[in-house]
């Protein structure tokens, strides 16, 4: 796809974080629907790394995470030829229009953002104020670019519902109906929300502090068949039909990364191991991952030491961010009166 600071009619934006290594949650949630989009939309894509800052955890390791996580996307199947990467940094009007934002959205809104209470958890006056604000980050990343679709987990649908709101309340305060365009989340209908190998009621994420709760996308052949040995489970057979499968998460967590690896659906995941124990299933499941897995991580570790090709790609990305992102900023302070 070759980009403008023209609309096009389908444009995609969307983001992760440098907060180290990426796992199968962000590449079945996020990264596998960025991947086939790239082939008829034009496709942006920004390693978030002003995000990043808003938990102290990230600060020391931000730099080096940059590296590994654009490494990542590229080494799951984003071409930087056919898709702008870039450095949330690297263009400034992210925060320019943030500080608007800020003016637009209400607390009442932020108030209700799940995500935030679980992150700030207990230590609440402790959170810091950008982690408190970073779904209107979110928004600016997004309406910056004027961006059609938005292709995320599940977890980020309330940051996108309040990317709408800012969009339409920023319309409306300017008297500038259809300026802003309010996205539409694209959010897989199955498998959007992989769940933590140590407790099938709580996310995968990269901020866990065991390990053990998931598969990092350059995890060994070693290490991937240990976490899924240790995954908890529960101690029935496996079961013949869904209903049964949703009242137990671990079980359902575990099929549904097969069927999204394997790319069937769940009924015929079920038709293939009702019955089994888990041992037997967690062998097959275990070497579907390295199956799929290993390539990536291989690939990986090649990138990541290619230093100056990462600097190149994100370079030539925040150039081309850049040329959509100024445009819009001048329309923007002219409506504001700036
Ligand atoms: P981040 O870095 O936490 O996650 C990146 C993407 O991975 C998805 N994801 C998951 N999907 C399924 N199961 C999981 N366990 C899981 N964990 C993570 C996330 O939904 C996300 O799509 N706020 C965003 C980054 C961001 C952004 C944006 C996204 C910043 N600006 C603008 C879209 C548009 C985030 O937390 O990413």
């Amino acid at each position: 796809m070759s980009f403008s600071s023209e609309q096009p009619k389908k444009r995609i934006f969307s983001g992760i974080q440098p907060t180290g290594n990426l796992h199968i949650g962000n590449y079945l949630g996020a990264i596998k629907n960025w991947i086939s989009l790239q082939q008829d939309s034009e496709t942006i894509y920004s390693i978030v790394d002003l995000h990043a800052l808003t938990l102290d955890s990230n600060l020391e390791t931000l730099n080096e995470s940059v590296y590994e996580v654009t490494a990542a996307i590229i080494a799951s199947g984003i071409d930087p030829q056919k898709s702008i990467i870039f450095n949330q940094s690297s263009v400034k009007e992210h925060s320019e229009l943030c500080w608007v934002f800020n003016c637009v959205a209400k607390m009442g809104w932020l108030n209700r953002m799940t995500q935030f209470k679980e992150k700030a958890g207990k230590k609440r006056e402790n959170a810091s104020v950008g982690l408190y604000n970073y779904p209107i980050l979110m928004a600016a990343d997004i309406l910056l670019y004027r961006a059609t679709h938005v292709p995320v987990g599940d977890d980020q649908k309330q940051h996108l519902e309040l990317s709408r709101d800012i969009a339409q309340k920023f319309n409306l305060d300017f008297k500038k109906p259809d300026f802003l365009k309010a996205p539409e989340p694209l959010i897989q209908k199955n498998f959007a929300r992989i769940m933590s190998l140590k407790d099938g009621l709580k996310k995968m994420s990269k901020s866990d502090p065991s390990d053990l709760s998931r598969i990092n996308l350059n995890d060994t052949k070693d290490q991937i068949i240990n976490k899924i040995k240790k995954a908890k489970t529960d101690p029935l057979p496996l079961p013949d039909n869904e209903t049964e499968l949703k009242k137990r998460p671990e079980a359902e967590n575990l099929l549904g990364i097969y069927s999204s690896l394997s790319e069937q659906n769940l009924e015929k995941t079920i038709s293939e191991f009702n019955g089994k124990n888990f041992s037997e299933f967690k062998l097959k499941l275990a070497d579907l991952i390295v199956d799929k897995i290993s390539p990536i991580s291989n690939e990986i570790n090649k990138i990541q030491k290619d230093k100056n090709f990462i600097d190149d790609v994100l370079q030539k990305g925040a150039d081309k961010a850049n040329i959509i992102a100024s445009k819009k900023i001048k329309e923007i302070k002219k409506i504001i009166g700036f």
